[in-house]
């Protein structure tokens, strides 16, 4: 067995290549890319855990292949502080600091203030989609929902959903090979975050928390962020924000029509049971496959040393099947029990945006569930590009 994620076959199914990966090779070297796959669910669990500088993401946490082509000869050190880029490039304290600046409208309690937003957002997509009957549940009802809340957040008109969501989802294709090339969809991001930094520099702050927060924020060195370099710092938010909480709602909702006894059993109660099912739907469905950190000092696992500037991907969503953690991990089952899940991640880089993806997801999949008593998935037509990052049901024809 040959793995490489750029391989237009994995691309296309990662999942048996993740079982052998698993029971076979667990640690597994990727010699075109200098790279070791880490398969198993414990693995990446103890090593994600580790934050003493070890592994960093001083290239990316989602590189390039021809990043990755690159094979160094030892550490790598943290990018220049100019131009900035992202700051999950960086080790603590930038990637800290900067991490903060974007953080305060993701805890718990402003999350929870979200929650009727989202509800109203979510029943006028399907007040305007139900009378249709047929619609694609990824794109016109999680997409434009979820494209909606992030463009709140960023500070655009919801007018532009339909846009952002496009935007993003063309920033995400990957090509066979090579993978996404996040770096080429920047300016079409940037076209919208720019002009956000520019307005509230412009008038000051007291406008938007997280943009005021980057703009006064200060480098080791006492330089601030440029216009460019602040909206750099707002693209986890814009990327992650857009494009996995659609295929989870619809893919989970496909899963649960195709199970009709689970169905049912969900539908019995919907406010305790559909966020008990939202974990099953992350887990099973969630499309990030791996994302990788270069390390700093050598690591050994499973009798294998990764030495400094090799690098590592944690495939999550292989640890997401991992039957060594899970029961017959391949069947979806809505309310089996998750004690451990890595789907968001774990450690210094867990998604910034955990309880809000659980929020949305909970409501989107209520309210439909709500509204909509019967449904069939056009299964000929939906599709799931090959992907060797988002790998998901990107479009998801349903009739109601
Ligand atoms: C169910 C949906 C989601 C899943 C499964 C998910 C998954 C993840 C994962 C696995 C990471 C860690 C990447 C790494 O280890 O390098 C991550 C990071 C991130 N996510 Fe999410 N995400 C989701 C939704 C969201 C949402 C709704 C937002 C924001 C509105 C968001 C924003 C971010 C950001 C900004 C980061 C970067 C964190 C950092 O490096 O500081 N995500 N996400």
């Amino acid at each position: 067995m040959t793995y490489d994620p750029f391989d237009p076959a994995v691309m296309a199914d990662p999942l048996p290549y993740y079982r052998v990966l698993r029971d076979q090779h667990p640690v597994h070297y990727l010699e075109k890319w200098d790279t070791y796959a880490l398969s198993r669910f414990d693995d990446i669990w103890n090593v994600l855990e580790i934050n003493d500088g070890t592994f960093v993401a001083s290239e990316g946490t989602l590189p390039a292949a021809t990043v990755l082509a690159t094979h160094n000869d030892g550490p790598v050190p943290d990018p220049p502080l100019h131009p900035m880029p992202f700051h999950a490039n960086f080790d603590t304290p930038i990637y800290d600091e900067v991490r903060r600046c974007t953080a305060a409208p993701f805890r718990p309690k402003n999350v929870t203030r979200l929650g009727e937003r989202i509800r109203v957002l979510a029943n006028e997509r399907l007040d305007e989609l139900l009378p249709k009957g047929r619609f694609d549940l990824t794109q016109d009802y999680g997409g434009i929902v979820a494209a909606s809340i992030v463009c709140e957040l960023v500070g655009l008109p919801t007018d532009l959903a339909d846009d952002v969501l496009a935007t993003v989802n063309a920033g995400s294709l990957a090509q066979p090979g090579s993978g996404v090339e996040v770096a080429n969809a920047r300016p079409g991001y940037l076209e919208y975050l720019t002009p956000v930094v520019q307005r509230a520099r412009a008038e000051g702050p007291g406008g938007l928390p997280i943009v005021d927060n980057l703009l006064a924020y200060r480098l080791p060195d006492g330089s601030e962020l440029s216009d460019t370099e602040a909206a750099v710092q707002l693209l986890g938010v814009f990327i992650g924000g857009t494009e996995t909480v659609p295929k989870i709602v619809a893919h989970g909702l496909w899963e649960l029509t195709s199970h009709p006894d689970q169905l049912a059993e969900v539908r019995s109660d919907l406010s305790a049971n559909v966020a008990v099912a939202r974990e099953e739907m992350i887990r099973y469905c969630a499309p990030a496959q791996w994302f990788a950190r270069t390390l700093r000092r050598p690591f050994t696992l499973h009798d294998t040393t990764i030495r400094p500037g090799q690098r590592i991907i944690s495939l999550l969503a292989s640890a997401n099947r991992d039957e060594r953690e899970y029961d017959r991990p391949d069947e979806f089952v809505w309310n089996r029990p998750i004690p451990r899940l890595l789907a968001f991640g774990r450690g210094q880089h867990f998604c910034l945006g955990a309880h809000l993806a659980r929020l949305e997801i909970t409501t989107m999949v209520t309210e439909f569930l709500n509204r909509v008593p019967d449904f069939t998935v056009d299964t000929a037509a939906a599709s799931r590009p090959p992907s060797s990052f988002q790998w998901g049901w990107n479009s998801l024809p349903v009739e109601v």
